[in-house]
């Protein structure tokens, strides 16, 4: 499978693994940044080796693992002037208070110092540490430089207390890192997402649905916040964890409720995506009780409400992206719902391509819009997501140039 968009891709990261207990986690990152075409050098503190050995990281990173100042006189300036960007992973209170204080006693806090680029942090520690003010002071003052901070969770901790102070889940470390690398064209735009399935009930048990997992619908979340939108999900049912970073969430059952939490929101809005798939009907009548196994059993449907369409029809209509899932190769049914509801881009979906569509990790699509048509080869839904917002950025600037509608409705956003 081609996978072009790696935005880790010759990158260089400078790790520090600090004495927490999440230290072990460190093997698994490394991994998963090399994966994204990272190239990983890892320094660890004298306690990080108390939870993990050199060896490991080095086997993980192919790479030397470097730890004390004198150990190679001048990696202090060389390691960090080598790097993209640096992340202390698990970072303990201990590394976090000395690199708000300017505390530079050993080679982690000392590279900390010297270097130039973007730092991001994934704190680990006891919740008392954690909620201690001297300890939220120094937070801030990292942050407030401008050093990303990705978690802590709350749930479980290594001392078996409940609490906030976990750290981040690996998948959460490494998309801030990639949103550190990412581009910003989406700073401060408003997108409504819409994502998974929707539930339509015949009885408070039974309901009509379909197979979307939200898996592309997330994807394209998480890419708009690592280009800097302020993203409002709203979502159907899944299993899907929330992308951090997301202005808003609402959690839909039924077509009517996604329609309604969005058109809520709509007026603030220069973007929409829907990558839900919404149902076309719905039961005519909902009973109030289980329905009895009696019998045949028929249905009366009505139709749902076309959101996409709606918002087409709209006079001062956000972007408007629709998706079409096809069974086949059906590129002549995707162009005339773009016509027929007034989108600006629709994304074709072959849903019986192998590996594309439904509850799969991967997506094969083709971009629509009124005068071109990119068709891209099966690729990770977080590239496809990538190959998506290209297009509505491209779209973007070109709608600031010519159109006074959507001058005026960003000028007016602006001014607020
Ligand atoms: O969630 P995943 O498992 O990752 O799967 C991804 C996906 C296959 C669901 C996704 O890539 C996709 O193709 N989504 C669109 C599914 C769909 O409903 O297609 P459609 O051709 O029936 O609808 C056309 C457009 O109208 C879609 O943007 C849909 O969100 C929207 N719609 C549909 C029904 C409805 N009542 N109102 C709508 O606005």
């Amino acid at each position: 499978m081609k996978n072009k968009r790696k935005v880790l891709k010759n990158k260089n990261i400078l790790l520090g693994v600090t004495g927490g207990a999440a230290a072990y986690k460190a093997v698994d990152l490394v991994r998963r940044m090399k994966d994204e075409g990272a190239s990983v050098v890892v320094i660890m503190t004298a306690a990080s080796k108390n939870f993990i050995t050199p060896l490991s990281l080095e086997i993980a990173s192919g790479n030397r693992v470097y730890s004390g100042v004198f150990d190679d006189p001048m990696s202090h300036i060389n390691l960090p002037r080598n790097a993209d960007l640096m992340a202390i992973a698990p970072a303990t209170a201990n590394i976090i208070g000395k690199f708000a204080n300017g505390i530079a006693d050993d080679l982690l806090s000392t590279c900390l110092l010297s270097f130039k680029g973007k730092v991001v942090i994934a704190p680990s520690m006891n919740w008392r540490m954690y909620d201690n003010p001297i300890f939220q002071e120094n937070l801030r003052r990292l942050t407030a430089h401008g050093v990303m901070q990705t978690g802590p969770d709350r749930g479980t901790l290594a001392c078996g207390e409940e609490g906030i102070g976990r750290m981040a889940d690996v998948s959460e470390i490494i998309e801030t890192i990639k949103s550190a690398f990412s581009k910003k064209d989406f700073f401060k735009k408003r997108i409504i997402l819409t994502a998974g399935p929707t539930r339509e009930y015949l009885d408070p048990v039974r309901f009509l649905s379909n197979r979307s997992s939200g898996k592309m619908g997330y994807a394209i979340a998480r890419a708009c916040i690592r280009r800097g939108a302020e993203v409002i999900l709203v979502s159907g049912p899944s299993c899907l964890k929330q992308p951090q970073g997301l202005k808003s969430f609402f959690r839909v059952e039924t077509a009517q409720e996604m329609r309604d939490a969005m058109f809520k929101r709509l007026a603030e809005t220069d973007i929409v995506i829907m990558a839900a798939a919404p149902a076309d009907f719905s039961p005519e009548k909902k009973e109030k009780a289980k329905i009895e196994k009696s019998g045949k059993l028929s249905v009366n449907f009505k139709n749902t409400p076309d959101i996409l369409s709606e918002i087409g029809q709209l006079k001062n209509k956000p972007i408007l992206v629709g998706f079409a899932a096809e069974t086949g190769r059906r590129l002549d049914r995707a162009k005339k719902k773009l016509i027929q509801k007034n989108a600006d881009m629709i994304v074709f979906n072959n849903v019986t391509a192998v590996g594309s569509g439904f509850d799969v990790d991967t997506n094969e699509i083709t971009i629509i819009r009124k005068n071109k048509e990119l068709s891209l080869p099966l690729m990770t839904k977080d590239n496809a997501a990538e190959a998506i917002l290209d297009a509505v950025s491209d779209t973007m600037k070109k709608q600031a140039k010519s159109g006074p509608i959507q001058r005026l409705r960003a000028n007016h956003r602006r001014r607020r």
